[in-house]
């Protein structure tokens, strides 16, 4: 359902443009009647332009695949992407995968910083068969903890590894999608992301004009880091935010986050609704403010949390970004936000049905 357009998702263009033509008016003291007819027009002509002009994003429905190369190294963490998988995602309806990648576990640590082979050589993998399939594919930086301890001391090695990733990746085609880092946090704060982000578009933009461009925010790449955020003007550029609020709700059980939340949370009052509409609300006004396409790149709720109340959630949130007109990603595939159980070998149903929608 499409959101109906209100003055304050006007483009600031647009507003100006209304102003400079009530000023017109007043200075020629026109009739009430022509101010009006004029008005009318350019506010109609605004509203027109404003929903044309909100470029849609690339991914609309898409998947995580978490756990995998997103660990150390792929396996560790209970999960190694199978070709068969990403047949099952195509056929089950998404039209992209986002492939988190623990780049800094291997490239150098001085000099070139070159990444080690042997992961180019398995991202490719992944890369090529999924491009095959017609699924477009989002490539992320990954959980480069150091980064967002010492960034002083590591965003030259992200930039290296940027350098290399552009030019390895230079003849792919548009649907391969590069992200430039996954929740800057802790020391990568709002102002250092800003810049960093501009540095490595700039960089990637020297040989790729049209590549999309994925920038997480500041603060976990929460809604929070999301309004902080000054993004660079690039018509190429998709803004993203992750959301999984309440985090005592989606994160109930998991036990990698310390202390970890109880599990036997419930979601789905009225009141929680609203809350997840009201944030919703302020991510689209943010976007419509820079008329960039949001893309929520992540949200999900862990598998311990009680079934039917994690499916309501990730129903409640998939339709809030489509009716908002965000592309989504869920996180995740397999992993321990997962909608596909590897050990049944079948999906997780009322997963599956929240986030496709039958
Ligand atoms: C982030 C983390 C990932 C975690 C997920 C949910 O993407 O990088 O490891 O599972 O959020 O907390």
């Amino acid at each position: 359902m499409q959101k109906p357009l209100l003055i304050d998702r006007i483009s600031t263009s647009c507003q100006m443009h209304f102003m400079n033509n009530v000023q017109h008016v007043m200075k020629r003291s026109v009739s009430a009647l022509a101010f009006l007819v004029l008005a009318s027009s350019v506010l109609a002509a605004c509203s027109e332009t404003a929903s044309l002009r909100r470029p849609s994003s690339p991914v609309q429905r898409c998947i995580n695949m978490g756990g995998a190369l997103e660990a150390p190294n792929e396996g560790e963490w209970g999960y190694t992407i199978r070709m068969e998988d990403i047949d099952r995602i195509k056929a089950a309806g998404f039209d992209t995968i986002r492939l988190p990648v623990q780049w800094s576990a291997h490239a150098g640590t001085w000099g070139g910083y070159q990444i080690e082979d042997h992961l180019l050589d398995r991202t490719d993998e992944v890369i090529n068969y999924a491009l095959s399939q017609d699924l477009k594919v989002i490539l992320d930086v990954h959980h480069y903890y150091d980064l967002n301890m010492e960034p002083a001391k590591h965003e030259r090695r992200l930039e290296s590894i940027w350098k290399q990733l552009a030019s390895h990746y230079e003849s792919y085609p548009d649907t391969l999608i590069f992200e430039v880092l996954n929740e800057p946090n802790t020391n990568m704060t709002a102002k250092r992301t800003d810049a960093l982000n501009k540095r490595i578009v700039r960089q990637i933009r020297q040989s790729q004009p049209h590549r999309w461009i994925i920038l997480a925010t500041a603060e976990w790449g929460s809604l929070t880091g999301l309004l902080e955020s000054a993004p660079p003007a690039d018509s190429r550029v998709i803004l993203s935010w992750h959301y999984y609020d309440p985090f005592s709700f989606t994160h109930q059980g998991a036990d990698f986050f310390k202390p970890t939340p109880p599990v036997g949370t419930h979601w789905g009052t009225k009141a929680d609704m609203d809350r997840a509409k009201a944030d919703f609300d302020r991510a689209a006004a943010f976007r419509d403010l820079h008329h960039q396409p949001l893309l929520l790149g992540e949200f999900g709720v862990y598998d311990a949390a009680p079934m039917e109340d994690r499916a309501r959630w990730t129903r409640a949130v998939r339709e809030l970004a489509e009716s908002n007109e965000f592309g989504w990603c869920h996180w995740s595939f397999s992993s321990n936000f997962r909608v596909y159980d590897p050990e049944k070998e079948a999906w997780i149903e009322p997963i599956r049905a929240a986030l496709l929608g039958d």
